[in-house]
């Protein structure tokens, strides 16, 4: 699924250079569910941002399914994106102005879901996720548990072939949480790969395996 080789990314600052990660290589197979550790500052989310195609400045070679992300221009990335994957950020990032409804059907949209076919999917969303009553508030509205909720919601409704989860859990209380793991599990049992960062031990044992990451370098596995 994934294939990464030299992943590098630096930032310039005033006093030279600074590497957030370096030389990141892994493979990542289809249907695996893996989770990133590692302590605040050490690269995880910039990793998966670059994973999801939300950042397209770094170096080394990243293929998935077989694309060549790395020679990719940025169009045809972002359509990798709409295509293959679901992402849910760590601060939620719905968008402000729509309902809780109209944040889920923004993925079914990318894909050209038909109007009637996106009905069915966004009720059946609200309902697995227990945010029926939720549906005309706008996020401003949700807590921050609430706004989690609908952002996971959103980023498996168009069951994309790959979920990468920035602390998915992150403000949820214990019940949410492991409501939201085994639901992550049902969906990587279904087939969907999935990558999650979590600082919570128990719920990256749901996952396969762990990539440890400490000052931008893979530490273990
Ligand atoms: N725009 C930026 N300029 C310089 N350094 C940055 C910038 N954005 C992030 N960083 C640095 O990159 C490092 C990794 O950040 P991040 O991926 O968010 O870590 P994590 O998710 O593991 O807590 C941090 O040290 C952070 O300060
Ligand atoms: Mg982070």
């Amino acid at each position: 699924m994934i294939k990464l080789h030299n992943l590098e990314k630096s930032y310039r600052t005033g006093a030279g250079e600074t590497f957030v990660l370096r030389r990141i290589s892994n493979e990542i197979r289809k249907g695996e569910f893996v989770s990133i550790m590692g302590p605040s500052g050490a690269g995880k989310s910039t990793l998966l941002a670059i994973l999801g195609m939300l950042d397209g400045d770094w170096r080394g070679e990243y293929h998935l399914l077989g694309e060549p992300v790395h020679a990719l221009k940025p169009k045809a990335r972002i359509e990798l994106n709409k295509r293959y994957i679901g992402f849910v950020f760590q601060q939620y990032h719905l968008i402000d102005d729509l309902t809780v409804y109209e944040n889920l059907e923004i993925p079914l949209s990318y894909r050209n879901v038909k109007r009637k076919e996106r009905e069915a999917l966004v009720a059946d969303s609200l309902d697995r996720f227990q945010i029926v009553g939720k549906k005309d508030l706008y996020p401003s509205q949700l807590s921050g548990g609430q706004q989690q909720l609908v952002a996971v919601a959103r980023a498996v409704i168009a069951e994309p072939a790959m979920l990468l989860a920035d602390e998915p859990t992150g403000s949820l209380h214990s019940t949410q949480g492991r409501m939201i793991m085994d639901l992550l599990k049902q969906l990587n049992r279904e087939g969907t790969t999935i990558i999650q960062v979590t600082h919570n031990e128990q719920y990256a044992a749901y996952g396969d395996r762990v990539i440890q990451l400490k000052d931008g370098w893979i530490v273990d596995e």
